[in-house]
């Protein structure tokens, strides 16, 4: 671990910093995977925009790849940290009382997203990946970026895992978010207005992942 991330709150600060991130690119990945609910058209054509521009895929996918693995391995140190920390539960004083559910699960939560990623990675980046370096790993309707997605939820079994990992990412955003802005001290003056946006984004943001899936498995092509 580098000099500047030895201490428990320069970890944390990063950690925030990186799930701020994170939480920008899925403003982004929802707004651009709505639009597919409302034209296939400008879907692929902007889903062609980012899958082959130069600026993209050399400067802003490897510091997306780079900010999700920071992100999962600091949360597993900060964890693995904490445990070593605390080898003794707290006996008189109950934790339930004054966290909710969400804080006290975040590696679980962020571990069924972890998974999800896998998953979607197999799904989608891979198969693109294949593509453009021909290796013949790729996807049936390769360059149809809308049917691509398509095909995917026509899977029942698909739209379910995913849709559950999307009710996961609104535990884990729902006390991650506003987390983040405390870790890098941004939650003091501000919290009232700060709290609702983070508690409101949360939500909408799964939902209308959901809401996404859900469109592509009943429509009909
Ligand atoms: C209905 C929901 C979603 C759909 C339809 C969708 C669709 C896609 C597609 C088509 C790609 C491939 C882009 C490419 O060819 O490079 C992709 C990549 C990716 N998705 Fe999603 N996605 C969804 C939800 C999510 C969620 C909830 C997350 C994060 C928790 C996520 C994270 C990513 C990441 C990290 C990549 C790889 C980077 C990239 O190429 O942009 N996606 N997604």
């Amino acid at each position: 671990m580098s000099g500047f991330l030895k201490t428990t709150v320069a970890r944390k600060y990063a950690m925030g910093l990186s799930g701020l991130f994170l939480v920008l690119y899925l403003a982004l990945h929802v707004t651009v995977n709505f639009i597919s609910t409302i034209s296939p058209d400008i879907y692929n054509k902007l889903s062609e925009f980012m899958g082959y521009n130069f600026i993209v895929q050399a400067l802003l996918q490897p510091i997306l790849v780079i900010g999700v693995v920071f992100h999962f391995v600091m949360a597993f140190v900060l964890e693995t940290n904490n445990r070593k920390a605390r080898p003794i539960k707290y006996v008189k004083y109950n934790q339930q009382s004054n966290t909710t559910w969400m804080s006290r699960n975040m590696i679980y939560t962020g571990g069924v997203v972890l998974l999800f990623l896998a998953l979607h990675m197999y799904d989608f980046f891979f198969p693109e990946i294949g593509h453009k370096l021909g290796t013949g790993y790729d996807s049936a309707v390769a360059h149809d970026f809308y049917h691509e997605v398509w095909i995917a939820f026509q899977d029942p079994v698909r739209l379910i895992l995913y849709i559950v990992a999307f009710i996961f990412l609104m535990l884990h955003l729902l006390h991650g978010f506003y987390g983040s802005f405390q870790s890098i001290g941004w939650g003091d003056k501000r919290s009232a207005a700060m709290r609702g946006f983070a508690k409101w984004y949360s939500v909408i943001v799964p939902v209308l992942f959901i809401y996404i899936a859900l469109f592509h498995y009943f429509v009909k092509l």
